[in-house]
């Protein structure tokens, strides 16, 4: 069994680190083989992207990673967003796990006290309108606000060298002014973007009763059946850009994710077409 999960960068890996630091893992079940991270570093950020040029970055990812994989999980909800079903035929060996999916399925199934709901995203997300439609399905009865953070991406990527604690002090700013855009009064915020876990601390402080969901709780549900092993799963690190980029930031992300360790072995540059390495 071999795993892939697809980012624009190091967001992903707080969904693969969801997975690699699941405590209620089967342990009597064969640990998968391999895991594929791949950090499309050459098109960060998606946030700003249109559906279209999503569109065609998306299938050049899943081009270059169904030979490496039989499950991609896309850890990246911009790219949730724009997963359908014609996409997916045109990857018949290739079980693909959406994330925003994953989430409306588990909120329907588990959450089903919650009346009000903020989704932050990236723009493309927010304008995609996949999290409001989806959840529309799921749980026809919930009151959703959906709110583009368009600094955060940038910010995060940028900063995430100085420290975890840092980065919490420098967002709280922009952290504030997505605050202040909140009309409902919301029984939790989720985590529309894999990036935005990272920005936890700052979110925390400043609404330090509501409940944060993150997607990757529902997704890390729905891959039960795979099972990490940091001895017999072995973990390739790609960058879509330099290699050298992606190994600082693992770096830094060493004392707040399990799984950046991991990441730190084998680190390397994929050649993905239509990618502007
Ligand atoms: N981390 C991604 C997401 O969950 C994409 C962020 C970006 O590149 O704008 O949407």
């Amino acid at each position: 069994m071999k795993i892939a999960f697809l980012d624009s960068g190091v967001g992903g890996l707080t969904v693969l680190n969801s997975f690699v630091d699941d405590s209620k893992k089967a342990f009597d079940s064969e640990p998968i083989s391999e895991i594929t991270y791949l950090a499309d570093l050459a098109n960060l950020p998606y946030g700003g992207k249109s559906q279209e040029e999503l569109k065609l970055i998306l299938l050049n990812n899943l081009q270059w990673l169904q030979s490496r994989a039989d499950s991609v999980v896309l850890a990246c909800n911009t790219s949730s967003a724009i997963l359908d079903s014609e996409i997916e035929r045109q990857f018949p060996n290739v079980k693909i796990y959406g994330l925003i999916q994953a989430f409306a399925k588990d909120l329907a199934l588990n959450h089903k006290n919650l009346k009000k709901l903020v989704v932050l995203s990236t723009r493309a997300t927010h304008n995609s309108g996949a999290y409001i439609n989806m959840l529309k399905q799921s749980r026809p009865d919930l009151e959703v606000q959906s709110v583009p953070c368009p600094e955060w991406v940038p910010l995060i990527e940028d900063n995430l060298s100085k420290g975890y604690e840092p980065l919490q002090e420098l967002a709280e700013e922009s952290v504030k002014k997505i605050i202040n855009q909140i009309e409902i009064e919301a029984d939790a915020l989720v985590f529309g973007c894999t990036h935005y876990p990272l920005l936890k601390g700052a979110i925390k402080k400043l609404l330090p009763k509501v409940l944060l969901l993150d997607p990757a709780d529902s997704i890390r549900k729905e891959l039960s059946e795979f099972v990490f092993s940091p001895t017999q799963t072995s973990i390739t690190t790609y960058s879509s850009s330099n290699e050298e980029v992606l190994k600082d930031k693992l770096k830094s992300l060493d004392k707040i994710l399990l799984c950046a360790k991991y990441c730190q072995n084998k680190v390397k540059a994929a050649q993905i077409i239509g990618a502007k390495a």
